[in-house]
């Protein structure tokens, strides 16, 4: 084995694209998922890799350090990609301690048994921290994030993983700790937990329930598919200097109601629904507190210095993404039974 690599969150909707990357693509490092598998972890998302011999899983909260340092100690990893997070803003507009507890603790906790074992000799070791655009905050009608701009989170969730990123940077800084950051835009694609606009959409578009949106619709994200994101982190890791960071981006900004307006047009085609059937589901409903008005990310630095580019366009990736829906509506219905259904209720009743 060349290389151990410890990818936390591996079970997640991001996550399990990024270890799937790193199993195919090198079968001679040793990948390790370490996660416990919230509401948000599944591992039927890594059925088709789960018996690959550079696999393998470890069930562990990466709030209990002393488990968290148990793993090190006996894995001994070079690199850590690190995904494991709680990861929806309105869930941390309800519970925010638990985004505390796991992106910022947690990520503490990583930092810390890394740093024990690799003992500040650092040399062929990486920590990759895997972070979001809301750090930044909120863009008005213009303008685009770039590597530089300042931190300025609004919701718990982007707080805690503000938080979470100048730990990393503070570890680089206090202890010589090899880090590289990305910051990526809102991500789609197959396995996406359906708490989040695309799959929540999908969901109901399927089963002729209304499409929530909340204020006026015209809140708006710039969608990346999960893929590309996972090659981005792929790259990264790889060919990125220590103490980087970069912005990962579509260049595809969607206001929220020409998103689900357009969801609508695919799936009434792929349903063999009459033309507007779909639309007619819309909902204006009330609307989150702090919405962020608009993200946007230029992806200049990693499209120049390392070559990255999208490999899909966003027709494309949205109708992959409906495709994988409509074929794995067992998926759907497994992870939508239970406490979803407790959870939408509450949500949007
Ligand atoms: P997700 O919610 O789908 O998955 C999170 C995973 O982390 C799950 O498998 C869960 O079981 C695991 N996990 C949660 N708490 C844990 C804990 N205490 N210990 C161990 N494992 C734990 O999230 P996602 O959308 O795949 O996001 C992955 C990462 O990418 C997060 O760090 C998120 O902030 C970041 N990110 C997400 C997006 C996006 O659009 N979803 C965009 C940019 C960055
Ligand atoms: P979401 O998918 O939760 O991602 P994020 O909040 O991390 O950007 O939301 C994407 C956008 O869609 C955001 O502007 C909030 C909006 N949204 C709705 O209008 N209705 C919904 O039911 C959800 C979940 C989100």
């Amino acid at each position: 084995m060349k290389k151990t690599i410890i990818i936390t969150g591996g079970a997640g909707f991001i996550g399990s694209h990024v270890v799937r990357e790193f199993v195919l693509n090198y079968p001679d490092y040793k990948i390790i998922n370490l996660d416990v598998l919230t509401y948000a972890g599944n591992l039927e998302n890594l059925r088709d890799i789960e018996n690959k011999p550079n696999y393998q899983f470890i069930k562990a909260n990466i709030t209990d350090a002393d488990k968290v340092q148990e793993i090190f100690t006996e894995h001994q990893p070079d690199g850590i990609i690190h995904l494991a997070a709680e990861s929806h803003v309105d869930r941390s507009i309800s519970h925010p301690l638990e985004f505390v507890m796991t992106n910022v603790i947690g990520t503490v906790n990583l930092l810390n048994a890394a740093k024990h074992i690799w003992q500040d000799n650092y040399e062929g070791k990486r920590f990759h921290h895997v972070s979001t655009d809301e750090v930044f905050g909120t863009l008005g009608e213009d303008g685009f994030f770039t590597e530089e701009t300042s931190y300025d989170p609004h919701s718990p969730y982007s707080a805690s993983k503000a938080s979470s990123d100048h730990f990393v940077r503070a570890y680089a800084d206090t202890y010589g700790m090899p880090v590289v950051l990305t910051n990526c835009s809102n991500n789609y694609g197959p396995n996406h937990f359906p708490e989040k606009l695309i799959p929540l959409c999908i969901y109901n578009i399927i089963n002729n329930k209304p499409l929530p949106i909340y204020g006026n619709g015209k809140y708006t994200r710039d969608w990346l598919y999960v893929i590309d994101h996972a090659k981005a982190i792929n790259l990264v890791f790889h060919k990125a200097e220590n103490n980087s960071s970069y912005n990962v981006g579509g260049f595809n900004e969607w206001k929220n109601i020409d998103l689900v307006t357009e969801l609508c047009r695919q799936m009434d085609e792929k349903l063999g629904r009459e033309r507007g059937t779909s639309e007619q589901l819309i909902t204006f409903v009330q609307d989150r507190p702090g919405h962020d008005l608009r993200y946007a990310i230029d992806a200049t630095k990693i499209k120049e210095e390392l070559g990255w580019t999208p490999s899909v366009t966003f027709e494309q990736g949205l109708s992959k993404t409906i495709d994988w829906f409509m074929d794995n509506q067992e998926w759907l219905n497994n992870v939508t039974s239970g406490d979803y259904k407790k959870y939408y209720e509450k949500q949007y009743s």
